[in-house]
């Protein structure tokens, strides 16, 4: 693609784009949204996911301490949800053990913080679906309530629109959008490769 036209494309088209062959490894991976979906499987997705989001909110905390503007201003605060997925393990009983973390690198500044915010905010688009289908399984019915998955409930598309704006508006004001589409892939990236025990357990 020439210079001139990466550079004019939407920081956030671009994000989707070179982060979906990814998205759809993790979505088969996970297989979330299998009507056999069982409890077991369920637990073991989100120790997965415990272990990623710890991993990727170490650095994006590191980074909040060294940009508290930036940090706020993206909501940064409100947006932390590694507890949530500690206290969906212990909903479904699983054992307290801080689960395995995969290595992420280190978050350098503002760029690369976008590009890993935009896998994790984006996961609770999806995170409203599996919702959703997690409602109708047998196993999860009786009162099992999950939130890490769908994190903001009603607020999801505000809380997604604000950081879009906040990613554009960091663009437009001197951001380096290619850093920040090249933090989201390797974020995408260490994840695909993080779930791939889940997927060897589908196959068995
Ligand atoms: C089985 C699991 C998953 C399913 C079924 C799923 C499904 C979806 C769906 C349907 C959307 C589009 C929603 C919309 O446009 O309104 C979406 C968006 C997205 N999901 Fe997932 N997802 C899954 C897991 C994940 C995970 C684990 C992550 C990352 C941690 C993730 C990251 C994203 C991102 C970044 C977007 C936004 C794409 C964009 O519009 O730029 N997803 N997902």
């Amino acid at each position: 693609m020439p210079q001139e036209t990466r550079g004019d494309a939407d920081v956030l088209r671009r994000l989707r784009s070179a982060t979906a062959a990814e998205h759809e490894r993790v979505e088969e991976t996970l297989g979330l949204m299998d009507p056999r979906l069982t409890r077991e499987r369920l637990a073991t997705v989100l120790e997965l996911m415990h272990g990623f989001w710890l991993a990727a909110e170490e650095g994006l905390d590191g980074w909040a301490d060294r940009e508290p503007r930036a940090a706020a201003e993206l909501q940064w605060a409100d947006r932390r949800r590694a507890a949530l997925f500690a206290a969906d393990r212990r909903t479904l009983g699983s054992p307290a053990a801080e689960p395995a973390r995969p290595g992420l690198p280190p978050v350098a500044g503002t760029d690369e913080a976008l590009g890993r915010m935009y896998v994790l905010e984006g996961s609770t688009l999806g995170g409203t679906f599996i919702d959703r289908h997690l409602a109708t399984l047998p196993e999860l019915s009786g009162g099992v309530r999950l939130r890490a998955f769908s994190p903001y409930g009603p607020e999801t598309g505000p809380m997604w629109h604000a950081f879009r704006r906040a990613a554009r508006a960091h663009v437009a004001t001197g951001g380096d959008a290619d850093a920040v589409v090249e933090a989201a892939r390797t974020t995408f990236t260490v994840l695909a490769d993080w779930c791939r025990p889940a997927r060897a357990e589908v196959r068995a």
